[in-house]
């Protein structure tokens, strides 16, 4: 089976890929390296050759924008024979900071972008996507757990372009149900590493994330971590949020492409996560516990946007996908801190 996976050199997208891959699926990894290095590409390789294992990947350097490329991919496959089954569409931009900056791009790349590629779908006749949405498209509100049908009404342009993108894949499933097959993900927030510590998260720049700032803190690129708020009412006062760790989410991916394979036609909206909140002084404990390294934090005022607490019910993707999340926040800190020791200045 051939999976077009769109992104694949970014955080989250590499380690789908080498999931992928590992379970004998031909994957393309269609990426711009905008937001990644195409280390990651060799690291892959490197897995699968180190380990005497056989693969079939294929990458392609382009913008989804691109008209002309995006169809000769697909034109090529089936030229070759081997038609793309279905594409995993990861390719963005992901900073909410930077969406308030430059909107414009964010739904230039997120929303035209991934018009682009079902226009090309359309064309090529291939109906069957799994994408990556996010729990940002949901409303401010303390009511967790966070079901599916939680109000959708997010806070910056970012999660504008998920819920736009969202709407179009309604219309389109709508306008024939009997033919397009597609899992909208929406995720919370992933982290750790692949347990090789040879791919993980390697953001440019100042980590606008939790995890990776932490990491940083550890290994001395970052001094001391700062704590938005400990006034919230929480039981420590920092903020809870649902961390899982990168291969539970990607399994989740894995689960969505069997599902989508035992459907005639669907249009759902799946959350992936942990399903359990931790607060920041939770992960900061058990990152000391698990690692033996402190991680020196000051207290900062909150930030606009933020919620006490935020944290999915995963009993939609449970039940529908049969997945479930199996790997601890003790793993996570391990997987997460070993990436970080292997590779102290990410892949570079
Ligand atoms: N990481 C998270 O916390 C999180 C949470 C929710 C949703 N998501 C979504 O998951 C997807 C992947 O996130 P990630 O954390 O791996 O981000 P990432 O930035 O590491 O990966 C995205 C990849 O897309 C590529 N890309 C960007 N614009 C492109 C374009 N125009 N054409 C082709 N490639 C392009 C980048 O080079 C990068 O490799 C994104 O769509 C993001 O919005 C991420």
């Amino acid at each position: 089976m051939r999976v077009l996976l769109t992104g694949g050199s970014g955080f989250i997208g590499s380690h789908i890929a080498l999931l992928l891959l590992e379970r004998g699926y031909d994957v393309i990894i269609l990426d711009s390296f905008v937001n990644s290095s195409p280390n990651v590409i060799d690291r892959i390789k490197n897995y699968f050759d180190n380990n005497n294992l056989n693969y079939n990947l294929t990458t392609i350097k382009g913008d989804i924008r691109d008209k002309k490329l995006i169809d000769s991919v697909f034109y090529d496959s089936i030229s070759k024979f081997k038609p793309i089954d279905t594409v995993i569409h990861l390719a963005g931009l992901k900073s909410v900071s930077d969406s308030l900056i430059n909107p414009l791009q964010y739904w230039d790349i997120n929303v035209c972008g991934t018009n682009n590629l079902l226009l090309t779908m359309k064309k090529y006749e291939c109906y069957s996507l799994v994408f990556s949405s996010s729990a940002t498209i949901y409303g401010l509100g303390d009511s967790v757990p966070i079901k599916e049908d939680h109000n959708i009404s997010p806070i910056n342009p970012y999660g504008n372009t998920k819920v736009a993108i969202e709407n179009m894949f309604y219309d389109l499933y709508k306008s024939n149900n009997n033919l397009w097959k597609i899992c909208s993900l929406r995720y919370f927030n992933p982290v750790g590493a692949h347990a090789s510590g040879l791919i993980g998260e390697d953001p440019i720049g100042l980590p606008s994330n939790l995890f990776p700032f932490i990491t940083q803190v550890a290994i001395g690129r970052q001094k001391r971590l700062k704590v938005f708020g400990d006034d919230w009412d929480t039981k420590d006062g920092s903020g809870i949020r649902d961390y899982i760790h990168i291969i539970d989410l990607s399994e989740g991916h894995l689960a969505s492409l069997d599902y989508l394979n035992s459907k005639q036609s669907c249009m759902e909206f799946i959350n992936l996560g942990s399903g359990k909140g931790y607060s920041v002084f939770d992960i900061i404990k058990q990152f000391e516990l698990s690692t033996g390294r402190q991680i020196p934090f000051s207290i900062q005022s909150r930030r606009d946007g933020d919620v006490a607490q935020c944290y999915a019910d995963i009993s939609k993707a449970k039940k529908l996908l049969g997945w479930t999340p199996l790997r601890s926040l003790e793993q996570i800190c391990l997987d997460g801190w070993n990436w970080q020791m292997k590779n102290p200045n990410g892949y570079s």
